[in-house]
């Protein structure tokens, strides 16, 4: 069995400030969680030469990985997280406050609803089938360095969890799951290396 390792990249410049979306580089703290993450991976996949490790496009997960050194990495479009549309780069409150109606509708329907201009988790776990695919088809680990709403879905797949829990799945920073695939089933293990 090999395992695959999901994680979302460290601390962000966006986490610290509460916005969703954006495209910043990491925080202090993100910058020390990639070096922890680094030295986890080295250890864990030590002998595993065929390993390799999966990014979005966005800068924190570039970022996040870059520390990993003697495995290939490949950037993921469908990794990006999930576009919140005219909401990129608002906070929760201000979204609540100036929009109302949109702020009330996902919290109806966290599943379905997708932002204007932006996409819905249905959205997201339609895009990440061709990602599935090829996780699937990798004979070696995968190190998948990613976004809360993305891992979700892909947790959720890999862990046979019913679609309607994906928007709540509990996928903290700095934190690996490891997902082991095996006859007897799926095994999973957190690593949680840091606060
Ligand atoms: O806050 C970090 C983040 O990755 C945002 O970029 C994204 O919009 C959000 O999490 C997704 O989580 P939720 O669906 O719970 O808003």
């Amino acid at each position: 069995p090999r395992p695959i390792l999901l994680t979302r990249h460290g601390q962000s410049q966006d986490n610290v400030r509460g916005r969703i979306g954006g495209d910043t580089v990491i925080s202090d703290t993100g910058e020390i969680y990639a070096k922890k993450l680094a030295n986890f991976v080295e250890k864990r996949l030590k002998n595993e030469r065929a390993a390799s490790i999966w990014t979005s496009t966005l800068q924190r997960t570039i970022l996040t990985a870059n520390p990993i050194v003697g495995f290939p990495k490949i950037q993921w479009r469908a990794l990006d997280e999930i576009n919140a549309g005219v909401c990129d780069g608002m906070s929760y409150e201000e979204i609540k406050k100036n929009m109302p109606e949109e702020y009330e509708s996902r919290k109806k329907d966290k599943l379905r609803y997708r932002y204007p201009r932006g996409e819905s988790y249905l959205d997201v776990i339609q895009r990440l089938e061709p990602v599935i695919i090829e996780l699937e088809r990798q004979r070696a680990p995968v190190v998948v360095v990613s976004h809360q709403a993305v891992l979700r879905a892909l947790y959720a797949y890999f862990a046979d969890r019913p679609l309607k829990e994906i928007p709540h799945i509990e996928v903290p920073l700095h934190t690996i799951i490891e997902i082991q695939m095996g006859v007897t089933g799926v095994q999973e293990k957190r690593y949680k290396l840091m606060d």
